[in-house]
C-alpha cells in the first residue's frame, strides 16, 4: 500500500544511504527530485482506476479463447477504445494451426458406459469394433499384426501418445484406446495436428487393466468409440495496437517503449484478472498518457492468442523489421495485475537479470510506496519473445498466484481497484520517467537508466 510520505535517499544504485530517512538538501537534489514528483504527478492524476476496473468487468463477461467470436469481439472493443481516446489502432492478424475439443466423447464396452477424456489433436470418428490390445504400442508389438477396422487398445508408457496412435493406424486401426499406467485421469496431447490419426481416448489405469484381462483371458470385446467435434486446422487471431508517437519531431529520440497484454483466455475462465487486468490497464495508460509531452514513442498493444503458447506476441516481434525492433527501448508486460487473492506485486525478467524495465519500475516504485518492486527470473507470458530478441522486458504480475487462475472463477468480484491503482502508478510513472522530454541526460536503450545511479529521492509527498 502507498505510504503518504517518503523519506529516503538514493544514492548510488538502489542503495539505501546510511541517512536513511533523511532528506538531501542540496539544490541538485531538490530539483531532481521535484522534476520527478511533477512528472509522477501528471500521470497519477490522470489514471481513473474505476476505468480499469469498469473494462474489466466488461471483458469478463464470456471466455475470450483465442480465434473465436468471444476474443474477436474483445479485439473489436479494444480497438474502439483506443479510437475514443484519439489513438489510430490497427489489428494485426495471424494464423495458427489450432485444436477445438470435441463436444461428445463416449465409449461402450460390451454394453457398459465408460468415462473416457479426449487427446488434443484426435480425430473426430464413430467407430463401432473389436478390441485388440497391442501393449505399449511400440513398432515392434504391432509388426505384422493386422488391426483392420479394429480398436487398439494401449498402454500409456515408454514412447509419446502421438506414435502409439500412428502406428496402430499405421496397422489398420479405426480407433485407440490408451489407459493410464498411474491412478487418476489420463489427459494427454498427441503433440500436433497429423491426417493420419484416429479417433483417440483415454481410460483409467483400473478399466484399462480390466480390459486386457478379458482380452487376454481369451474373451472378445466389442467397443463403440465416439469423438465428435474434434477439428484441427488453421485459426485467426488479432493482436491490437495503438501507438503514441513523440511529441515534437525535433526531440523524437527514436525509441519505443511498448505496454503490453494479452486479451485472450483459456477455454471456461471468464479471465477477469487473466487477462481483462492487463488489457484494462494498457487501455487506461493509453487514455492517462494520451496528451503528455514525450520524446519516447509509447506503443499500446494487446495480444492474442497467448494463452496457446505466446502466439500473438511471436507474431508480432518477429514480423518487426530489424530496424524497428532495434527501437523497443523497453516492454512493459502486464498480465494479471489486480487479483484480491494473489500475493504482492513481483516482475519476472527471461534471464533473471535486472534491466531497464526493473530499474525504472524500482524507481518509481521506491519514489511511489517506499519499496522497489522486486524481480526474478521467470517466463510464461508476452516479455519472453521480447526478452529472447534481447530487448529489456518484464512481467508484472501478483505472486503468489490467486487459486481461481485459469478458473471458472477468476470473476470480477476477485479484483481489487487498490492492486490496480498500485500497478498502474507504478508501470504509468516509470514509463513516463523514460519518456518525458523534461527528463534530464540521455536515455539508455539497452542498458541502466541514468535516472537509478544518479537521481535521489528525499522527503516528499507523492499523493
Ligand atoms: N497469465 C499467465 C501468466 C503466468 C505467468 C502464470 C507465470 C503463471 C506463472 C499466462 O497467461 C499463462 O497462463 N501462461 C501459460 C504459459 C503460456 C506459454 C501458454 C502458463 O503459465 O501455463
Ligand atoms: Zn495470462
Amino acid at each position: 500500500m502507498k505510504k503518504a510520505i517518503l523519506s529516503i535517499a538514493l544514492v548510488t544504485s538502489l542503495t539505501l544511504s546510511s541517512v536513511g530517512v533523511q532528506a538531501f538538501a542540496s539544490p541538485a537534489v531538490t530539483t531532481q527530485s521535484g522534476v520527478h514528483n511533477v512528472l509522477d504527478n501528471r500521470v497519477i492524476n490522470k489514471i481513473n482506476v474505476e476505468n480499469i476496473y469498469n473494462t474489466i468487468d466488461y471483458l469478463q463477461q464470456s471466455p475470450r479463447v483465442a480465434a473465436t467470436e468471444e476474443e474477436y469481439q474483445a479485439v473489436l472493443y479494444i480497438k474502439e477504445q483506443f479510437e475514443a481516446y484519439g489513438y489510430e489502432a490497427e489489428i494485426q492478424p495471424f494464423e495458427f494451426f489450432g485444436f477445438t475439443a470435441p463436444h461428445t466423447v463416449d465409449l461402450m464396452v460390451n454394453g457398459t458406459s465408460l468415462t473416457p477424456n479426449s487427446f488434443t489433436y484426435t480425430a473426430s470418428g464413430e467407430v463401432n469394433a473389436e478390441l485388440e490390445y497391442v501393449g505399449l504400442g511400440r513398432p515392434l508389438e504391432l509388426e505384422g499384426k493386422d488391426l483392420e477396422g479394429k480398436i487398439a487398445i494401449i498402454q500409456r508408457g515408454e514412447i509419446s501418445f502421438g506414435d502409439k496412435v500412428l502406428n496402430a493406424a499405421r496397422a489398420g486401426a479405426a480407433g485407440v484406446i490408451i489407459f493410464n499406467n498411474t491412478t487418476g485421469a489420463l489427459n494427454g496431447t498427441l503433440g500436433g495436428a497429423n491426417d493420419e490419426f484416429v479417433p483417440v481416448v483415454s481410460i483409467s489405469q483400473a478399466e484399462g487393466t480390466a480390459l486386457v484381462s478379458q482380452l487376454e483371458g481369451g474373451e472378445s470385446v466389442e467397443a463403440s468409440l465416439t469423438v465428435l467435434g474434434a477439428e484441427s486446422g488453421l485459426r485467426t487471431s488479432n493482436n491490437v495496437i495503438a501507438s503514441k508517437k513523440a511529441t515534437n519531431k525535433n526531440k523524437d529520440n527514436g525509441n519505443v517503449i511498448v505496454v503490453s497484454s494479452h486479451h485472450d483466455s483459456v477455454p471456461g475462465a471468464p479471465g477477469a484478472n487473466d487477462n481483462a487486468s492487463g488489457t484494462a490497464m494498457v487501455l487506461e495508460l493509453a487514455r492517462a498518457m494520451k496528451n503528455l509531452p514525450t520524446d519516447t514513442e509509447i506503443r499500446f498493444a494487446t495480444f492474442g492468442a497467448e494463452e496457446l503458447g505466446l502466439i500473438g506476441s511471436r507474431h508480432y516481434v518477429n514480423t518487426l523489421p530489424e530496424s524497428e525492433l532495434n527501437r523497443i527501448a523497453a516492454n512493459f508486460n502486464l498480465d494479471m495485475v489486480g487479483s484480491k487473492d494473489a500475493g504482492d506485486l513481483v516482475m519476472r525478467t527471461v534471464n533473471g537479470q535486472p534491466n531497464l524495465v526493473t530499474e525504472l519500475a524500482q524507481s518509481s516504485s521506491l519514489r511511489l510506496n517506499g519499496a522497489p518492486t522486486p524481480f526474478s527470473q521467470g517466463g510464461s507470458s508476452d516479455h519472453v519473445p521480447f526478452g529472447e530478441k534481447g530487448v529489456p522486458a518484464a512481467l508484472f504480475i501478483h505472486s503468489p498466484l490467486e487459486p481461481w487462475y485459469h478458473t471458472p472463477e477468476d470473476t470480477i468480484d476477485k479484483i481489487s481497484k487498490e492492486k490496480l491503482e498500485d500497478v498502474a502508478q507504478i508501470v504509468g510513472t516509470a514509463i513516463y520517467d523514460y519518456a518525458s522530454f523534461d527528463n534530464m541526460g540521455p536515455k539508455p536503450k539497452k542498458g541502466k537508466p541514468q535516472s537509478v545511479d544518479t537521481h535521489m529521492y528525499f522527503e516528499e509527498d507523492v499523493q
